[in-house]
């Protein structure tokens, strides 16, 4: 199931306000010397993300899953003058993309990267999230948010990212063969049925579930 149309993402992408050349350079970089390039949100929904983040004006923004830092700088430009962006990665290699590009992009003093399991990471972390983006491994999710959630301020945002899986979540027969489709339909469940948030199951992409705190 392939959604959107392709020239539907690319007319999109040519009518929205362009990411910024350090981006560009990161995608093309990232596609030279990473295995699976794909995990790269893009800039369709990295322009989605800077806009909701410019609109948010978030002092504290936590993500969970760095790979390159493309989502990571995307998020950070919607800061307050003073805030800080922390971003999660399990894999130290990747951690040389954001040592290079952070800098390139001035961000270097407002986002920090951690290194390690965000599961054992994110309840390290300051009190007072603003807004998460949550894009790690799949079967911790439900992890992910129950944590995070008891970390926001009332009226923060979260974004939980792939959670139409190639829109696999749907059918039963794949939600037996695929551990992560599974795993993702009982998230995208529980989060329909928590009564502590409002949410949205926005159809960007491989599917973004917005919750924003009561
Ligand atoms: C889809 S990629 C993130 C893409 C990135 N947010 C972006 O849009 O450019 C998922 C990342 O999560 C990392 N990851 C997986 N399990 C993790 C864990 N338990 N803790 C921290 N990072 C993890 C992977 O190594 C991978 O780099």
């Amino acid at each position: 199931m392939h959604f959107p149309a392709p020239e539907i993402l690319d007319y999109c992408e040519q009518h929205s306000t362009p990411l910024n050349e350090i981006l560009q350079q990161l995608e093309r970089e990232t596609h030279l010397k990473t295995l699976a390039p794909q995990m790269l949100t893009g800039p369709v929904q990295g322009a989605f993300l800077r806009l909701l983040s410019k609109l948010l004006q978030p002092k504290l923004i936590v993500e969970i899953g760095t790979f390159t830092g493309y989502s990571a700088l995307c998020l950070a430009e919607g800061l307050q003058p003073e805030g800080q962006l922390h971003t999660i990665e399990i894999d130290e290699e990747l951690l040389r993309f954001g040592e290079k590009y952070f800098p390139l992009a001035g961000m270097q003093n407002r986002i920090k990267q951690h290194l390690g399991d965000a599961r054992e990471l994110l309840p390290l972390l300051p009190d007072g999230f603003d807004l998460v983006f949550i894009d790690a491994d799949k079967p911790s999710y439900p992890i992910y948010y129950e944590i995070c959630l008891k970390k926001m301020k009332p009226g923060a945002v979260l974004l939980a990212d792939n959670v139409l899986w190639s829109g696999k979540v749907l059918e039963e027969e794949e939600r037996l063969k695929d551990e992560d489709a599974s795993a993702l339909h009982a998230f995208n469940q529980m989060v329909q049925k928590d009564e502590r948030v409002e949410n949205f199951l926005l159809p960007l992409r491989d599917g973004l579930m917005m919750v924003k705190k009561l």
